[in-house]
């Protein structure tokens, strides 16, 4: 069967916010230690203490805004605990995260001086579960208050003269699980209390980001949206594709066909989350003011055999870049509502765009498709209708070809496409109705490998990396492509 996609190249469908290509890097494992922060004495080369190699993958993807310290993390860190003089910062045991000693040397200071070298907006997210009003609030003020204060004070005692902008706030994190397992009326009312002192000073305006549900716990956002709806900006929600099952996860390189076709039928389960969610928050919000925020997403398998089950290290293959690919489909789709998201976590742990060894490097194809698809940051969404021929495994059905168009802002047309067959290639037309200049030039590139399983390591870092796609032609106004098996392609035409 075909695959024919039609796309009104003149109806556009509102704005894919940037915000949806967003990263988040925790205190968990070797994301910020050894992944991102090694010191400034480090034989490594740095920039302050921050990795060189990895702020120029990071800069690639023009990543729009980075969500720290955690996850789980957020909620038993005290941010106090982060600033000063290093060596005399408090040693910490990071309880939820294989029980290492904390040292504290990344703290509110680094992490700012890392957005900054990216070009990044900071997501910080406070602490709810264990920590107080006031020392979320503190905390605000310390980051952001311009005059005198005794926490702008102190900043500036800390070498920081002018306050940082900072725009995205989470007031907790799953605070239905390790952020305090706490059932959403209480929530609600903490969510309430705790946003009323996350201040605004001066100019700079916080977008306050609440504690959604977990995977389709749809009474969570419901009580959230009734409760509280009107004092926040976004709600967030996790997912994350596991197959197996949470309590018998499966090996990230080891896997099946039935196993990757299960994992692409889990990834686009996300659609109907966000769906559900958002139909409870129309209820309470048509206006679709509060943003969904899928602030943790991406796969979530068994640790790499030898390394610490706490540090949720894993490998990563054409399956993951399949997964991303398909969500970023589906989170561009719903850019009415979700406006931001958060792939967990950027290097070393679960779904990274990036891998390290010591002083080595390796660009996951998850980085891959994050690089390609950045074409879609602050782009208009297109019209798409999409007769995808199916692909069928066990007496289930997908469809072979997910896709999204959007015009950027350079007046480009892209289409991201995803063909999650593990053997067929795919045969797609696309009728280009509505574009001014019929006989524009296309050209593409496409993440592909012979192998479902291929990956990038330290010592092989070129496995999979995206080339250009042959064969584009525009035939009778007709645009013709051929996309191999498992693989992930833009196309750009204009
Ligand atoms: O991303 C890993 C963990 O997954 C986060 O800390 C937590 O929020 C989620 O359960």
């Amino acid at each position: 069967m075909s695959n024919h996609i039609v796309i009104n190249a003149d109806l556009t469908k509102g704005t894919i916010s940037k915000h949806i290509y967003g990263h988040f890097a925790e205190h968990l494992g070797r994301c910020i230690y050894g992944g991102i922060w090694v010191g400034e004495d480090s034989d490594i080369p740095n920039t302050n203490g921050i990795r060189n190699d990895v702020l120029e993958a990071l800069k690639g993807l023009s990543i729009p805004n980075l969500r720290w310290p955690g996850g789980c993390f957020a909620d038993e860190y005290h941010w106090k605990d982060g600033i000063g003089p290093r060596e005399g910062r408090k040693r910490m045991v990071n309880t939820h995260w294989g029980g290492v000693v904390e040292n504290n040397h990344f703290g509110t200071h680094e992490f700012m001086k890392l957005c900054e070298l990216l070009g990044t907006e900071p997501y910080v997210n406070g602490n709810v579960g264990s920590g107080t009003v006031q020392e979320m609030s503190e905390w605000v003020e310390y980051m952001t208050f311009d005059g005198e204060s005794p926490m702008a004070d102190l900043r500036r005692a800390n070498g920081q003269e002018q306050p940082w902008r900072l725009k995205f706030f989470g007031v907790g994190n799953e605070n239905w699980g390790c952020g305090g397992n706490m059932r959403p009326e209480y929530y609600a009312d903490l969510y309430r209390r705790y946003q009323t002192y996350v201040r605004n000073y001066g100019d700079n305006k916080i977008y306050r980001i609440a504690g959604g549900p977990n995977i389709d716990d749809y009474r969570w956002t419901e009580v959230l949206m009734r409760e509280a709806g009107r004092m926040m900006d976004g709600l967030s929600l996790h997912y994350y594709t596991i197959p197996g099952s949470w309590e018998e996860k499966q090996s990230a390189l080891d896997f099946n066909e039935s196993q990757w076709f299960e994992t692409m039928k889990k990834a686009l389960h996300i659609d109907e989350l966000i769906t559900k969610h958002s139909a409870i928050m129309d209820q309470y919000d048509p206006q679709k003011r509060v943003a969904l925020i899928v602030d943790e997403w991406g796969t979530w398998f068994l640790v790499e055999p030898g390394t610490n089950p706490g540090f949720l290290y894993q490998q990563n293959t054409m399956r993951d870049a399949l997964v991303a690919g398909l969500s970023l489909n589906v989170f561009n789709a719903h850019c009415d509502r979700v406006r931001m998201a958060n792939i967990a976590q950027t290097v070393n742990v679960l779904q990274s765009v990036i891998l390290t060894e010591g002083d080595k490097m390796a660009l996951t194809p998850t980085y891959h498709v994050f690089e390609m698809y950045k074409v879609h940051q602050d782009a208009e969404l297109l019209e798409l209708s999409n007769s995808s021929a199916a692909y069928e495994m066990n007496g289930q059905t997908l469809d072979q070809i997910s896709a999204t168009a959007s015009r950027g802002q350079d007046g480009k047309l892209n289409i991201s496409l995803c063909n999650v067959s593990h053997e067929a290639a795919a045969e797609i037309t696309i009728e280009l109705r509505g574009l001014k200049d019929a006989q524009a030039s296309a050209s593409g590139r496409v993440l592909h490998a012979a192998d479902i399983h291929a990956h990038n390591t330290v010592d092989a870092p070129n496995a999979v990396a995206p080339v250009a796609l042959e064969g584009i032609r525009f035939e009778n106004g007709i645009l013709r492509a051929t996309l191999p098996a498992a693989s992930v392609a833009v196309l750009s035409i204009g």
